[in-house]
């Protein structure tokens, strides 16, 4: 397989590899490494893409893009202005929206411990959707609703009881679960009456997410069978048809030459289908449909440039690549064993002649590029062992000096960057066709201690 069967943005010319028409060496130069380098060509792709699989395709839905997985202001911009809404879940993630200039009425807000202060903001900002899965909550947004004197939309998050086919970490619909409402009758009710008598909140129906990185659409399906038997039981019970439905995210992406593509309607047909004939049967309206991903918009947009520093060799056991970054820009493989692809941007001609594209982790490919291209384990440079971005990945003869572009790094990488060992958080590049530009400088040592009185 091409590097461009893998990445459509990834194109190798002479040894060198462009993303989305860019040298990514020249990149690395002109910015420095560690470097998060985004395709805002492929971010828009994405969103064209659920824009004809979802909302154009059918009626009464919205999208909003989860920007957990990847947040700036250019990003709120650039979702926003190709037809999303905005998912956020902090009052830091809701200032960013906002300073970017999202309309509020487009903005979710979720969350399972939101603070006092955040659902103040989030009210006196005329968020959307409050997505709300405790009492007290309830209580205190009735509360602030009666003091701005406002109608707060409000929809529920409950718990499907669903496994998801992912890590344990990132699956969220399974019964015991942080997230979401049980759908035990008993707790139900409390939950409906609250949410039915408050003169100030208009409940707009249900939300579920069951988890992330999902490559099947069994645990959607299974989890909006017993959605919708709630949404008729309700009805019937209630005498109230929740006018809306909000489906999540999840979709997975591809970390690896050997993950399937998976496109949105793969995850959307048979839910909407689901839904017509469920609400057709019920006797009820079709809701508004809701759609969160995040993953499947930023994932395979985004690439991370290191600079080798360092390569040793344990007789008999490893070889072992150092980087001049790790789990401070990327803790996915430390938290949960995440998976990469990546290969040395400068050789990257190397890698193409190899049968099978050399995919890593793959002893085959690596035999079969011959000696140039034995297993290495890349490490990043933190004081931890368990720093390790990709285990046994075909390489040829990495050197200090070389530059290693990982793929996939879009999603949840940035967003979840940390400062350990001080190390600054690297900068953000923003490629599109052939020109780039910085999006998010690199965090300097003075930004390192800027917050200590
Ligand atoms: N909606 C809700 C309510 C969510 O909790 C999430 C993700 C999404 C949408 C978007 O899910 P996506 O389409 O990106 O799969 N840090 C983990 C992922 C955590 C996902 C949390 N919730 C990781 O790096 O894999």
């Amino acid at each position: 397989m091409s590097i461009a069967d893998f990445n459509p943005a990834a194109e190798v010319r002479g040894d060198t590899l462009y993303f989305d028409g860019v040298s990514a060496i020249e990149l690395a130069k002109r910015y420095g490494t560690p470097l998060y380098v985004v395709s805002e060509t492929t971010v828009r792709r994405r969103c064209a893409a659920i824009r004809s699989a979802f909302l154009d395709k059918y009626p009464n839905t919205a999208a909003v893009y989860a920007s957990k997985a990847f947040q700036t202001l250019d990003m709120c911009r650039i979702v926003t202005e190709e037809g999303l809404g905005l998912d956020v879940v902090s009052g830091g993630e809701l200032y960013a929206a906002l300073k970017a200039g999202v309309a509020p009425a487009k903005i979710i807000f979720h969350g399972n411990a939101k603070s006092a202060d955040e659902l103040d903001y989030a009210v006196r900002s005329d968020v959307g959707r409050i997505v709300s899965d405790n009492l007290f909550e309830i209580a205190e947004l009735e509360r602030l609703g009666a003091l701005y004197g406002k109608k707060v939309r409000v929809l529920y998050r409950v718990t499907p009881g669903v496994d998801s086919h992912t890590h344990r970490f990132i699956s969220t619909g399974s019964l015991d679960s942080k997230f979401g409402i049980p759908l035990d009758p008993s707790v139900r009710d409390d939950y409906m009456r609250a949410v039915l008598d408050a003169s100030h909140l208009d409940f707009r129906g249900f939300h579920f997410h069951i988890g992330s990185q999902l490559h099947d659409n069994f645990s959607h399906l299974a989890a909006l069978r017993i959605i919708l038997k709630l949404v008729a039981d309700v009805a019937s019970a209630y005498g109230y048809a929740a006018p809306e439905l909000n489906l999540g995210g999840g979709f997975g992406v591809r970390y690896l030459p050997g993950d399937p593509a998976l496109d949105p309607g793969y995850f959307v047909d048979p839910m909407m289908e689901l839904i017509r004939s469920s609400c057709g049967e019920a006797g009820i309206p079709m809701p508004l449909v809701t759609i969160e991903p995040g993953r499947w918009i930023i994932g395979e947009a985004g690439i991370t440039l290191y600079t080798v520093r360092s390569v040793k060799t344990i007789p008999g056991i490893r070889t072992y690549v150092g980087v001049d970054g790790g789990m401070t820009d990327n803790i996915r493989p430390a938290l949960y064993e995440a998976k990469y692809h990546a290969l040395l941007a400068n050789k990257a001609g190397e890698a193409e002649a190899a049968p099978g594209g050399a995919p890593s982790g793959s002893p085959v490919a690596s035999a079969a590029a011959g000696a140039a291209a034995a297993l290495v384990t890349v490490v990043g440079k933190c004081c931890e062992t368990g720093d390790v971005l990709i285990r046994d990945i075909a390489l040829p003869d990495p050197r200090p000096g070389d530059t290693l572009a990982v793929f996939s790094t879009g999603a949840y990488n940035h967003s979840m960057a940390s400062n350990y060992n001080r190390i600054p958080r690297p900068a953000v590049v923003l490629t599109r066709a052939g020109t780039h530009r910085l999006s998010v400088r690199r965090e300097t040592y003075e930004d390192l201690v800027a917050r200590e009185v």
